[in-house]
């Protein structure tokens, strides 16, 4: 398929995700949930029972894990799977969510999940969201886009959510430091943090809606797919 790239990034519940996977089913195109593969990958790591942040330890672990995704007819969202199993649910637990940015901090971790990326990538027509896709997998892309909201924002949204999908009840306050807490980790790692690509747009969500901020998006591509 060709079509242009498209790279989402920005801090936790900025709503990447969601207007990500509307923007690429409008436009047809692949959507790649990179942070999915860094939360498949911790899981996989926490069940090994590995030390998390030990490069040599998951430089083992890795050749033996293939995520791969497939369409959730349920909710027009993605299942995400390790080696097989349906981990779609368990690698959004609190012991995955509170352990994937010291994983996601590794070279060799990042090393592999870009070039696993850069797989789907390959002809276009890719939507990606994650914290470097902008700045490191896809520097080229046509479009970058920076999501913000604040952070008090992102935590009622990750709080509906966890009451909405029916997932463990977290207390709002404990939410909110847990994406403050991810965030730092992010933004101040040394290998590809999280940062605004110079050419990318930035969107604060804040008191926008998933449909504002998608068609914001969605209007974006399609400029950029004429030009
Ligand atoms: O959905 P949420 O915003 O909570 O996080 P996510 O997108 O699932 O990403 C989980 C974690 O993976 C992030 O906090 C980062 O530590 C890491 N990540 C990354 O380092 N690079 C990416 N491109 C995507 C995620
Ligand atoms: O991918 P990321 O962690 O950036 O966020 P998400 O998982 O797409 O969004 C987190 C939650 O915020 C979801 O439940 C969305 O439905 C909600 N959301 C929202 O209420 N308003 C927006 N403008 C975007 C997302």
């Amino acid at each position: 398929m060709s079509g242009i790239c498209i790279a989402i990034d920005g801090p936790a519940a900025a709503g990447k995700s969601t207007v990500a996977k509307i923007v690429a089913n409008r436009l047809g195109y692949i959507y790649l949930d990179t942070g999915a593969m860094y939360r498949t990958l911790t899981y996989a790591a926490l069940k090994a029972g590995i030390e998390l942040s030990n490069e040599t330890q998951l430089k083992m672990l890795m050749p033996k894990i293939n995520i791969t995704f497939s369409p959730d007819e349920k909710n027009g969202g993605q299942r995400v799977f390790l080696n097989g199993e349906d981990v779609s649910d368990a690698i959004r637990s609190e012991s995955v969510t509170s352990n994937v940015s010291e994983v996601a901090m590794v070279l060799a971790v990042r090393e592999e999940m870009k070039a696993r990326q850069l797989a789907f990538a390959e002809n276009g027509g890719v939507v990606m969201d994650g914290r470097d896709i902008g700045t490191n997998v896809l520097p080229n892309a046509e479009l970058k886009i920076f999501l913000l909201a604040s952070v008090d924002e992102r935590a009622i949204r990750r709080f509906n959510e966890n009451k909405a999908k029916g997932y463990k009840h977290v207390p709002l306050d404990v939410l909110k430091q847990e994406i403050e807490a991810r965030d730092h980790l992010d933004y101040t790692r040394e290998h590809a943090p999280l940062k605004k690509a110079e050419d990318a747009i930035e969107l604060d969500t804040t008191s926008l809606s998933i449909e504002d901020v998608s068609t914001r998006i969605f209007t974006l591509a399609q400029a950029k797919i004429n030009d």
